[in-house]
């Protein structure tokens, strides 16, 4: 029987700075990257594009059931694609975040997308990162290696700030940290799957850290791991 990829997990809120973590270990690692993140905004935008309801739960059973998400690295950005379709911008756009976190407190979305996150990680050849709010809790809570990345909420607000700005959108700052902090209590209160560190997680918190360090602290605890795997 063929062994089952490595898996690293890694949770936390908003801005924390998972993607560029998971996107740089995952180069370091030759690791394919899964950001569940995006998933669950590709099923807010596939709603609003076909104008279901983002509390109508059969309508976004149907939906869930034809939905199709991969992922691409092109250069150094990892791209999605709903449907065949690049979707890498649209589903990044503030009114997409927002409905992103509406969908992700229905269990019937989170429940649907179980399979489809799973099976994206098995499918690697060595090893996959999983970036999300719940992946070492409930998705793979036999994650070979789980992390917790946290920062302060003016941080996190900063970073997002600026990546928007880089991508041509200007937000008021005190725009993005209410909105961050409206999403953050969403994902932390909601039943199903709240944000939370698993009891096993690694926490790592990157308010002082350079991207390197942090990049550099989680590679060594996973190395590590995989050498205990043999
Ligand atoms: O990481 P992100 O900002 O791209 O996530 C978009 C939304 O999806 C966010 O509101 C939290 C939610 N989400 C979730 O509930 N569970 C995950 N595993 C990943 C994201």
């Amino acid at each position: 029987m063929s062994r089952r990829p490595f898996i690293v997990a890694i949770d936390g809120p908003a801005g924390a700075g998972k993607s560029s973590v998971s996107k740089l270990l995952a180069r370091r690692l030759g690791f394919s990257l899964v950001d569940t993140g995006a998933i669950y905004r590709c099923v807010a935008l596939m709603a609003r594009r076909e104008g279901v309801a983002l509390e109508d739960d059969a309508g976004l059973e149907a939906l869930l059931g034809r939905i199709q998400v991969t992922f691409k690295m092109v250069g150094e950005e990892n791209r999605v694609f709903l449907m065949g379709e690049d979707v890498s911008g649209d589903i990044r756009l503030p009114e997409n975040s927002m409905a992103a976190s509406v969908v992700s407190r229905r269990p019937v979305v989170r429940q649907g997308l179980l399979e489809l996150q799973r099976r994206l990680a098995l499918e690697a050849e060595s090893g996959a990162i999983l970036e999300g709010r719940d992946i070492g809790t409930v998705v793979f809570p036999d994650a070979d290696a789980k992390f917790f990345l946290e920062a302060d909420p003016k941080t996190r607000a900063r970073r997002r700030y600026e990546e928007l700005f880089q991508k041509g959108t200007e937000r008021p700052l005190q725009e993005v940290l209410e909105d961050q902090t409206r999403r953050d209590q969403a994902d932390m209160e909601r039943e199903v799957a709240p944000l939370k560190a698993a009891e096993d997680a690694v926490r790592v918190d990157s308010s002082a850290l350079q991207l390197s360090e942090v990049v550099q602290r989680i590679e060594q605890v996973v190395r590590e791991r995989m050498a205990a795997r043999g």
